[in-house]
C-alpha cells in the first residue's frame, strides 16, 4: 500500500488540498457555509505517533493540552493514538474522559480550580491534580477530607525561566501568576507531608509557556525540575516529572524543532539525572493540532481604495483571534490556485480595526475563497459570538472523506438568547 501523503497540501492544479481531497470539495460534502475549520485527523494522529516514538522506550504520557482544540473527533483521535491529557476545568475533563482519555492518563492544571472542579477531579481518579500554590494545597486537602480520599497531586513549579514568545504566552517567569515558585516550595512540601491522609505527591511538572522554537529554556526548566526530584525521590518515591508543553510551530515564517526532539531531549536528561524510573509526561497542544486544521473563508468583498488592495472576508477575529490578540500571523492563500502576485490586505467583518489578519499573496484578480493555514490550536477554542456572529463549523476529515461535521448553531439561536436575556 502507498502510503498518503497527509496535511495540507496543493494539487497539481493548485488547488488547496488534506492530501488528495480539495478543501472546496470537503465543504460542499459537509453541507455547511464557511467560514468553517476543517481539520485532516490522520495528520493529528501521524503528528502524536512521531512524537511518541521520540521517547523511545522509554516510558511517558502525551498529555494533550485540550485546550488547544477540544473537539471530542480530535480529542478521540489522540486518546485511539494513546495520548492522555491536560484539561483546565471540570468542562474539558469531562470531554476527555468521554473522548476516551483513561482517567490515569489525565492531569489537570490551573490556577483558579473551583472546590467542585477538585471535588470532581479527586472522584474521578485522574493521575494528578497539579497544584499552582501552597494555598491551593490547603484547599484540594480539604476537598479529599470531605470524600474521604487521598487526592493525588503534583506541584506545577515556576522554574523562573523567560523565553523568546510572545508576553501573553510565557508562563515560566518570575513575574507570572502560574506554579509553585522556588522559595515557596519548601512550604509546599511541609503542606503535602502535613497532610498524609488527603495528599500524595505523585509528581513534578513545569510549563514554562508556549511556541517554544529552542530547546535551551525547555532544558533549565527541565533542570529545575529534576534538581527538586532528586531530592524528593531519594526518600520519598515520585511516580512523574513533566517537562510541559509548548513545542513551537513553524507558521511559515521561523522553524521550530520537531516535538520528537523535545522528547529526546527530556529523555537524555532523566537518564542523566538518574530518575529514568519515573514517567515522563509532556503537555503538548499546539504541536499535535495546529497545522493539521485549517479555517477556509469566503471572500465577501473586495476593494481598491488608492494603491491599497482590500480582501473583506466572512471570517473575523471571532473565528480566529490569535492576529489581534498576539499579533500572529497566520498564512492566508486563495483556496482553489497556488498564492502570487500583488498582496492583499485581508479583514473581516467586524467592527474593530483590529480584526485585520496582515497583507497576503493573493492574485491580480480577488480570489472567491480563502484558506488560513496553521489554526488548529487555539482557533475554534478561543472563538466567540461577538457582533452577533454565529460560531464556525467544524469538518473532520478521515481517509481524505469527510468524517463528522458540527455544524456552526447559526445566529438564530444567538438572536434568541439574547432576546431572553
Ligand atoms: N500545559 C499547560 C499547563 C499550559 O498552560 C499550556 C498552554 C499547555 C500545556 C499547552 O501548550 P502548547 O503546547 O499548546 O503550546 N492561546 C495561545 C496559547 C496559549 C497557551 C496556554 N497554555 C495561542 O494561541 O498562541
Amino acid at each position: 500500500m502507498v502510503a498518503r501523503v497527509l496535511g495540507f497540501r496543493r494539487d497539481a492544479q493548485g488547488h488547496a488540498c488534506f492530501g488528495s481531497a480539495r478543501l472546496s470539495e470537503l465543504v460542499a460534502a459537509a453541507q455547511i457555509e464557511t467560514p468553517a475549520y476543517l481539520y485532516d485527523l490522520d495528520a493529528i494522529r501521524a503528528e502524536a505517533e512521531h512524537l511518541s516514538a521520540g521517547f523511545g522506550s522509554a516510558r511517558h504520557v502525551i498529555a494533550y493540552a485540550v485546550k488547544a482544540n477540544s473537539a471530542g473527533s480530535i480529542v478521540r483521535t489522540l486518546a485511539e493514538a494513546g495520548a492522555g491529557a491536560d484539561v483546565v476545568s471540570k468542562a474539558e475533563l469531562q470531554v476527555a474522559l468521554g473522548a476516551g482519555v483513561p482517567a490515569g492518563k489525565i492531569v489537570m492544571s490551573g490556577v483558579a480550580k473551583k472546590d467542585d472542579e477538585i471535588e470532581f477531579a479527586i472522584a474521578a481518579e485522574i493521575h494528578a491534580i497539579q497544584a499552582e500554590s501552597v494555598e491551593e494545597l490547603a484547599r484540594i486537602a480539604a476537598r479529599a477530607r470531605s470524600l474521604g480520599r487521598r487526592a493525588r497531586i503534583a506541584f506545577r513549579l515556576n522554574p523562573g525561566v523567560e523565553i523568546d514568545s510572545h508576553a501573553h504566552v510565557a508562563t515560566g517567569h518570575d513575574r507570572a501568576k502560574f506554579g509553585i515558585a522556588k522559595i515557596d516550595v519548601p512550604r509546599a512540601l511541609a503542606a503535602v507531608d502535613d497532610a498524609p491522609n488527603e495528599l500524595s505527591l505523585v509528581g513534578l511538572s513545569a510549563h514554562i509557556g508556549s511556541m517554544l522554537t529552542a530547546l535551551d529554556p525547555y532544558r533549565a526548566s527541565a533542570l529545575h525540575v529534576c534538581e527538586l526530584a532528586r531530592a524528593r525521590h531519594a526518600h520519598k518515591p515520585l511516580e512523574y516529572i513533566s517537562f510541559g508543553g509548548g513545542f513551537g510551530i513553524d507558521y511559515g515564517n521561523r522553524p521550530a524543532p520537531p516535538p520528537a526532539e523535545f522528547a529526546a531531549h527530556g529523555v537524555r536528561l532523566l537518564a542523566e539525572q538518574r530518575l529514568d524510573a519515573l514517567t515522563l509526561v509532556v503537555e503538548p497542544g499546539r504541536s499535535l493540532v495546529g497545522a493539521h486544521g485549517v479555517l477556509v473563508a469566503t471572500v465577501v468583498q473586495a476593494k481598491q481604495s488608492g494603491a491599497q488592495r482590500w480582501v473583506m472576508i466572512d471570517a473575523g477575529m471571532n473565528d480566529l483571534l490569535r492576529p489581534a490578540l498576539y499579533a500572529a500571523k497566520h498564512r492566508i492563500e486563495p483556496l482553489e490556485r497556488a498564492p502570487s502576485g500583488p498582496e492583499w490586505r485581508v479583514v473581516g467583518p467586524v467592527c474593530e480595526s483590529s480584526d485585520d489578519f496582515g497583507a497576503h499573496a493573493l492574485g491580480d484578480a480577488a480570489p472567491q475563497g480563502v484558506v488560513i493555514r496553521d489554526a488548529g490550536a487555539y482557533g475554534f477554542t478561543m472563538a466567540s459570538e461577538y457582533n452577533g456572529r454565529a460560531l464556525p463549523s467544524e469538518v473532520f476529515v478521515r481517509d481524505e472523506r469527510v468524517a463528522a461535521v458540527s455544524a456552526s448553531p447559526g445566529s438564530a439561536a444567538w438572536v434568541k438568547r439574547r432576546l431572553e436575556a
